[in-house]
């Protein structure tokens, strides 16, 4: 290693230690030349890196200083599990890579980034998008493309506005994801649900549903659902794309975890609709970074007008800036290399969270824990309601989801828990599981005896 690289390593070193702090001031060339007995030259040079890498910057006539950034460090109290958040794993994130990228969208782009734009948005990041989308078989032209929000913005604007159809009530798989249900919920859209279990949906309610209520859409979620966490067979989304045209009902595929799927063979439902009848939604939030709030739905033709009016009186239009960064983020191969990486890391979770749940869960539960995506659901007995053993868990520092609130108020409600991977490292989930399982056990058998008294005592 040269003596310039030893510098930068010293300090970055000094860094990370926080043996020098955020706004602390750094040795000055002078003493950095003294002390690795080298050239001011070499010095400066180092200190130039590490201000390119954002680490440090100069006070003219003073020297340099580290910067001031808010701290990486998990911010979860410690001992803390958290099977509820859906917010991706802030450790893994790709900040730095992302980074680079939006210097370059700035570099390339200047101004087009801070003044109004498109609502319907930038245009090269569509064109870069209809090649991405097109490995999932979602074929497509930038002409239908509409970049939104996040796709909670894509259902909050399909919720509300009119459809070619002519129809207006909105069919809702039940569980659901409970974005959408909020949506429809504030929104006062008129919504009836369907059942889905793990085994997918019963596609003769299906066909009622979409000959007789009127059905506008229907919303699904095919792959990875939340909080289910199970995925639709090819024949299941081959029938839906079929019965969407016969009856002439629009489906919205919400395929927030497209990104982690592993079969490569597990087509969307768009792919099997010529006939114009699919939405698809693609999130940016699950793998990448959910506060760029970006995603992208792709419209039929009929929808685009309608879309892009509602669009742009909601906002304007989505932020330029995150967009032209992912534009350069999936043109140079980023995106593809950190999706792997996600991919892997969380496949290699469920297998954790599977084995866990086969060890310590008592039979009462039944959970079902998929090959990919990130949520996996216990369904619970009767005698011991979901917000009992969260309330109970909560005081042992272990954080689920009881999965009431995915389903429409006027839809029978199950006993169940959502158990999201996303948050938890490999140890955490196997003591999470094992404190579930226990206080399971606590509960179950803490409500046996009193429901043998109270027919004993009947
Ligand atoms: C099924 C589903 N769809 C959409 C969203 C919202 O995604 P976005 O962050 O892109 O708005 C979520 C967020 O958790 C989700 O679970």
């Amino acid at each position: 290693m040269n003596k310039y690289e030893i510098v930068k390593g010293y300090i970055k070193e000094q860094l990370h230690s926080g043996k020098i702090k955020p706004g602390g001031k750094l040795p000055s060339i002078r003493e950095i030349s003294i002390q690795f007995s080298c050239s001011k030259n070499t010095a400066i040079r180092a200190y130039h890196d590490l201000e390119k890498e954002h680490l440090i910057y100069s006070v003219p006539k003073s020297g340099y200083y580290a910067v001031l950034r808010a701290s990486t460090m998990n911010l979860q109290p410690p001992g803390l599990i958290d099977f509820s958040s859906a917010s991706p794993d802030p450790d893994v994130m790709p900040y730095e890579d992302f980074q680079h990228c939006l210097n370059r969208a700035i570099e390339l782009y200047q101004d087009q980034l801070f003044s109004y734009s498109d609502p319907q948005g930038f245009f090269s990041l569509r064109k870069e998008l209809s090649k991405h989308l097109a490995i999932s078989q979602v074929f497509t032209r930038p002409e239908q493309i509409c970049m939104v929000s996040g796709a909670q913005q894509a259902l909050h604007l399909l919720t509300v506005m009119p459809f070619p159809n002519g129809k207006s009530t909105i069919l809702v798989e039940q569980p659901a994801y409970y974005g959408m249900i909020r949506s429809i919920e504030l929104l006062g859209v008129r919504a009836v649900g369907i059942r889905r279990t793990k085994e997918g949906i019963d596609l003769k309610e299906l066909e009622r549903h979409f000959r007789s209520n009127h059905i506008k859409f229907f919303y699904t979620v095919p792959r990875f659902h939340n909080p289910l966490g199970t995925s639709f067979s090819q024949e299941q989304k081959k029938q839906i794309a079929r019965l969407a045209e016969k009856y002439d009902v629009y489906i919205v595929e919400d395929d927030y975890l497209a990104d982690l799927e592993m079969d490569r063979k597990a087509d969307p439902i768009y792919s099997y609709d010529p006939s114009g009848h699919t939405i698809y939604i693609k999130s940016f939030s699950k793998v990448m970074l959910p506060g760029l709030r970006l995603a992208a739905a792709v419209l039929p033709q009929s929808l685009i007008e309608t879309f892009r009016m509602f669009k742009s009186s909601c906002d304007l239009s989505s932020t330029a800036l995150s967009q032209a960064a992912l534009e350069i983020f999936l043109n140079c191969g980023m995106f593809n290399r950190h999706t792997e990486y996600m991919r892997n890391r969380y496949h290699k979770r469920m297998e954790i969270l599977r084995n866990a749940c086969n060890q310590w869960l008592p039979s009462e539960l039944s959970v079902h824990v998929p090959e990919g995506g990130i949520f996996s659901r216990m369904v619970l007995p009767d005698q011991l309601p979901a917000i009992d053993l969260a309330a109970t868990l909560k005081q042992q520092n272990v954080l689920v989801v009881p999965t009431n609130r995915s389903f429409l108020k006027t839809f029978p409600k199950e006993n169940g828990l959502r158990i999201s991977i996303i948050h938890t490292n490999e140890a955490q989930i196997e003591s999470g599981i094992r404190l579930i399982g226990e206080a399971a056990e606590q509960l179950l058998s803490r409500t046996t005896p009193e429901t043998v008294s109270v027919i004993d005592w009947v």
